[in-house]
């Protein structure tokens, strides 16, 4: 029984693979990579710093081995991502005098940056998240140093110069909060502008960083149907934070009656099987939406493939330990992966 096999027909089921686990330095992974996944996305490995540290230094390897990993097992491949504001190297953004880089200077430089790289995956690459974050919670366009030096004129032309590096590829806009109906306004106006103006963009991809409770299915839901309207639809980093945010606590996702770290913030004793249980309880929830929207989703992707692997180990506080996935840290089945292929089961 697996993943991919349980949603075959409606979407691709995929995993963001670190470097170690892209260049099979991970032996526990494979095993499970290959039973229950048929899509990769490059976790870190393709963003701009990793792959492209210095202006003329490119570091080609561990994506490299991604690729041929992926066609080693007939596994289509995401490209995360080209634009963002973040793991970009600061000399992208300097004129190399200690100041900003100009407008010109910074375009010059994505699309250098979009014809080595995109070019060099081209037809390797099944999809490519050409921005990613553009948009603040409440819609309007990110402060980023991508806006404040080239003016909106970027998002138009990444996406022109991917769809000419890479014709076959498909090109996404991707974000988090996409469920926020301020945020999910702000996606569809900044996609549709570009579409109006004749610039592909084929989907939208919906950062799956949720917790136990929240986002509700009714506001994931919601924001499936608008996207739908403008292409395929992607929850392209799903992972569920059983943990609470320091930053946005009132206790409501603990349970009380085990020992808690407040300084930490981890189950001092593992997680709790009532805890595991609401994990497993959300994921059978959110992938019933999911399928009753299959003719809308295209791929459902996991930020991570065991818990060992999680960003959500490093976040909010570094060092905890988290419990996102559907994976344990030995790579073995959580009741979750348990409670996402039951419908299938039961037919
Ligand atoms: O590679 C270096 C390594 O050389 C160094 O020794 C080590 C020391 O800390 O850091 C390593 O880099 C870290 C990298 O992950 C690889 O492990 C970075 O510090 C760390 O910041 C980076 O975090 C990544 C994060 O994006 C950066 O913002 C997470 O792994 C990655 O899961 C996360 O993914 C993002 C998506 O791309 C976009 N959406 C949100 C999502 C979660 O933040």
């Amino acid at each position: 029984n697996s993943l991919k096999a349980a949603f075959e027909g409606e979407f691709t089921i995929g995993a963001a693979l670190n470097g170690r686990q892209a260049m099979g330095q991970d032996a526990d992974a494979i095993p499970v990579i290959t039973q229950h996944f048929n899509s990769l996305t490059a976790e870190n490995i393709m963003k701009w710093g990793p792959i492209h540290p210095e202006p003329d230094k490119y570091n080609f390897e561990p994506a490299d081995a991604l690729v041929a990993l992926s066609e080693q097992h007939g596994m289509e491949l995401i490209g995360h991502t080209l634009v963002w504001h973040n793991q970009t190297p600061d000399w992208v953004f300097e004129n190399g005098k200690g100041k900003p880089a100009s407008k010109a200077q910074l375009l010059q430089r994505m699309e250098g940056h979009i014809r080595t790289v995109a070019g060099r995956y081209k037809g390797k690459v099944h999809g490519w998240d050409v921005v990613n974050e553009a948009l603040n919670d409440d819609g309007t366009l990110r402060q980023s140093k991508w806006l404040t030096i080239a003016g909106e004129e970027f998002l138009e032309k990444a996406y022109r110069l991917a769809n000419e590096v890479d014709p076959e590829a498909e090109l996404y806009y991707n974000d988090y909060n996409m469920w926020k109906p301020a945020k999910r306004d702000g996606a569809i106006r900044l996609v549709r502008n570009l579409q109006e103006k004749g610039i592909r963009v084929d989907g939208i991809g919906m950062q799956g960083h949720w917790g136990l409770e929240n986002p509700s299915i009714a506001q994931i839901e919601e924001s499936i149907i608008a996207f739908s309207k403008l292409g395929k639809v992607m929850i392209t980093e799903l992972d569920i934070d059983v943990l609470p945010n320091p930053s946005n606590r009132n206790g409501a996702d603990i349970d009380a009656t085990f020992e808690f770290d407040e300084q930490y913030n981890v189950y001092t004793n593992g997680l709790p099987d009532s805890v595991q249980q609401k994990l497993a309880q959300r994921y059978a929830d959110i992938f019933a939406l999911f399928r009753k929207h299959s003719d809308k989703i295209s791929r459902v992707t996991f930020w991570g493939v065991s818990d060992a692997n999680s960003w959500l180990n490093d976040w909010p506080i570094k060092g905890r330990t988290s419990y996102p996935l559907l994976f344990d840290r030995n790579y073995q089945p959580k009741p979750a992966l348990e409670a996402v292929l039951q419908p299938v089961n039961k037919q």
